[in-house]
Formats: structure tokens, sequence, C-alpha cells
């Protein structure tokens, strides 16, 4: 959008100077034309990436700056319709006293450079660093200034990249944007579930696919699950990776609780495969078989997806888009879906509709759950007080 600032907000080398850089090859290829300001790269390291991406095109300007009067002043003389400023944190205002960086610094700088948009109406993307629990001040401190915050997301050492808009003014924020890092730079995603559960071994302990809805977009991701429970164990280690902490002590506190399973004393580790980060609640449920799956010893069955909300009383909630996600199950090859009571019936896919964790547990062939009796769980001796243990 001409006259806008959007802010590229991700942590350090996660490829925010790429997906910028392409974006501007591509908005200079349709004939637009596009300068690269880079205040934390010599043009000539910007010259060689945009090689190594095929990104060099005559309508593609790349200048080294950090002074936000020189890139205004650039800004005018080349009238550019998109223009890149990599980042926000590395640029100044010199008449502000404050270090680049610092959040009166990138605060004038933004407002500075959201002006020089307006003024020449073009559209301004700046490039922002975010470490991961968001806390570096500067580009947080940006998100009423600009029109739309895109978070670019993605774990290192995974190739999939997550591009989210969390504020937009011209449009929805419900899009997810799925790229895989290769040689050339990022490339779109088309089919992300084939991608997310590449490396997935059918059958196995501890493993269940869920059907997650990010944005507006379905998603088959692999979670998994090791519990590893020995005697004598009084602050045992949970570990998570890409899937929330709060929500698996939640979890533990219902199966140990309400299902009366042996888990408050064992030690948990939970991942979401594939790098990718599950915010959607609707993962409880199969958290919850993954980590009894693993407790027992006994496989999800291979062909089955499995998504449900958890409450603290072990009752199974609905979830949110339940047809879009059993859809992509069904795209996925799967058969048999474990979901919330009333979910709705879909073409190719036999649902199990269970109303609490106890009930599927059973119909998963993961045990049956005991209901609470007397003051809680007693947890001497797993092995005889439930089946799933033994
Ligand atoms: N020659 C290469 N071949 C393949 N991938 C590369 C190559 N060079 C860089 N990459 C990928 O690009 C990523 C870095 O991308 P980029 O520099 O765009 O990230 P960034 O978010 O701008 O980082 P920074 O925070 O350092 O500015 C690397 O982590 C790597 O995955
Ligand atoms: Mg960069």
């Amino acid at each position: 959008m001409a006259g806008s600032v959007t802010l590229l907000a991700g942590e350090p080398g996660v490829g925010k100077s790429t997906l910028a850089l392409q974006l501007a090859a591509q908005a200079a290829q349709r004939g637009q034309r596009s300068l690269y300001i880079s205040a934390e790269e010599s043009p000539a390291q910007v010259q060689q990436r945009a090689k190594r991406l095929d990104a060099l095109c005559p309508d593609l300007w790349l200048a080294g700056s950090n002074d936000v009067d020189a890139i205004v002043a650039e800004i005018g003389r080349l009238e550019p319709g998109l223009v890149i400023v990599d980042s926000i944190q590395t640029v100044a205002v010199a008449e502000v006293g404050a270090a680049p960086g610092s959040v009166t610094q990138v605060r004038a700088a933004a407002l500075r450079l959201a002006n020089a948009a307006r003024v020449h109406d073009c559209a301004i993307v700046l490039i922002g660093h975010v470490t991961k629990d968001g806390s570096l001040a500067g580009p947080r401190q940006l998100e009423h200034l600009v029109d739309t915050v895109l978070n670019f997301e993605g774990d290192r050492h995974h190739a999939l990249r997550l591009l989210r808009a969390v504020k937009h003014r011209f449009g929805p924020t419900s899009e997810l944007g799925l790229f895989e890092m290769v040689q050339g730079g990022l490339v779109d995603v088309e089919d992300a579930s084939g991608l997310f559960l590449a490396d997935r071994r059918p059958g196995a302990v501890g493993s269940v696919v869920f059907p997650m809805v990010d944005g507006q977009r379905p998603l088959l991701v692999e979670l998994q699950s090791l519990v590893v429970s020995g005697p004598g164990c009084t602050d045992p280690r949970r570990s998570v990776q890409g899937v929330d902490g709060g929500r698996l002590a939640l979890l533990l506190a219902v199966l140990g609780r309400v299902c009366e399973l042996p888990v408050l004393s064992a030690e948990v580790y939970c991942l979401a495969a594939g790098g990718v980060t599950v915010h959607d609640p609707g993962a409880d449920l199969a958290l919850a078989c993954a980590i009894v799956s693993s407790l027992s010893a006994k496989a999800v069955p291979a062909d089955t997806v499995i998504c449900g909300e958890v409450g603290l009383g072990g009752e199974v909630r609905a979830v949110r888009h339940a047809e879009r996600r059993l859809a992509e199950a069904v795209r996925g090859g799967f058969r048999r879906a474990l979901v919330p009571a009333n979910s709705p019936d879909i073409v190719g896919l036999s649902l199990i509709r269970a109303s609490t964790v106890g009930e599927a547990l059973l119909a998963i062939g993961l045990g049956a759950a005991r209901p609470m009796r007397g003051s809680g769980p007693r947890e001497a001796d797993p092995a005889r007080r439930h089946p799933a243990a033994s």
C-alpha cells in the first residue's frame, strides 16, 4: 500500500533480509522502482546476496546508509515505490542524541521514515530484530506507529519459516505465509502438511498427528511426547519445544488428578516436529494422547488425527474451524479422527467423538481413565492403578 509503513520483525538470522530483498526484487521486476537501504551490511554484501537470490535487476537500487535524513533524501531523489530499511535498530536521526537501537532513537527514526512514506507516497518496510521472548525494546515500541506488523518466525535449525500478520490496517490478519529457506532464498511451501509429516514414523509410541489451524490455514503437525517415570522424582523435569509449557502443565494436572495417571512425578518432554510452534489450544487432546501413549508404551493408530481443547475438569471442548481441520486430515490420507463430541461429520473420515479425556483415551486404545476419587491420586504403584501404565 503506497504511503504505508510495515514492520517486518523476527529473530536474528531467521531470514528477514532475504525475504525483504526478494520482495524488493519482485517489485522491481514488475517495474516498480525499489530501494534497499542496508545499515547493517555493506552494499557489496547485499549485492552478493542479491546475486545468490537471482534478485539483481535494473529497478532494484541498493544503498548503504545509517543516517535517516540521508535515507529520506535518497527517497526524495529516486522516488521509489518500495523502500526497505534494514534495520530500524541500526539507523539513527542525527539530532537525536540517543544511541541507535535505543527506544528514543528507534521511535524518532520510524516517525521520520513514516512521514517520508506519506510525503513521497511509497511503501516502506522496516526490518526489526526481536529476541525469542520479544523483549528487545525497539520493535515492540513501534507496533502502534506502523500500519502493519509482520512477524517472521521459524527455528533457525529447520528450513521452515512462517510469516504472520499480527496487525494490518489494510487487510486481514488471519493469513499465514509458509516458506522454506533453500540455497536460492525463500520459496513458497505448497504442501506444508507433507513437509511437517515428512520424517514421521507412523505408529510410533508417543506420536500423534494434530490438525492445526494457524490463521486460516490448516496444517497437519506431529506432536511427540516422551515420558520418563522413575521412583523418587521429586522435581521432575518438563521440557517443551514448539508447544506451550503452560498448556503442558495444565494437561499433566488433568491427567494426574482427573484421570489418575502417574504423570505428576514423571519427567515429560514434548515437542512439535519440524520446528513449528503450536499456538492453537485445540492441540490439548492430541498432546494428552501423545503423553499417555508414551506413558503406556502403546501407539496411537497411525491413520488417526486428534484435536480438542481440554478443560480443567477433563472435559473435551469444541475447536474452531473443525471442518477445515478435518478436511486437511482427509487430504493428508488419514482415515479416522478423535474429536470433541459435537464435531460435524465429514466425508472420508470416521469420527470418534469424546466428551472427556477419559473417554478419548479409552476410545483410542490407551486404556481407561478413572474418575477422581477422594483427595487425589496416589502414585505409589502406577502399574496396579492404571492399565495404561502397565
Ligand atoms: N549461502 C547460503 N545458502 C543457503 N542459505 C543461506 C545462505 N546464506 C544464508 N542462508 C540462510 O539465510 C539465513 C540468514 O538470512 P538473513 O540474513 O536474511 O537473516 P536475517 O534475519 O536478516 O539475519 P540478521 O538478523 O543477521 O540480519 C541463514 O540463517 C541461512 O539459513
Ligand atoms: Mg539481516
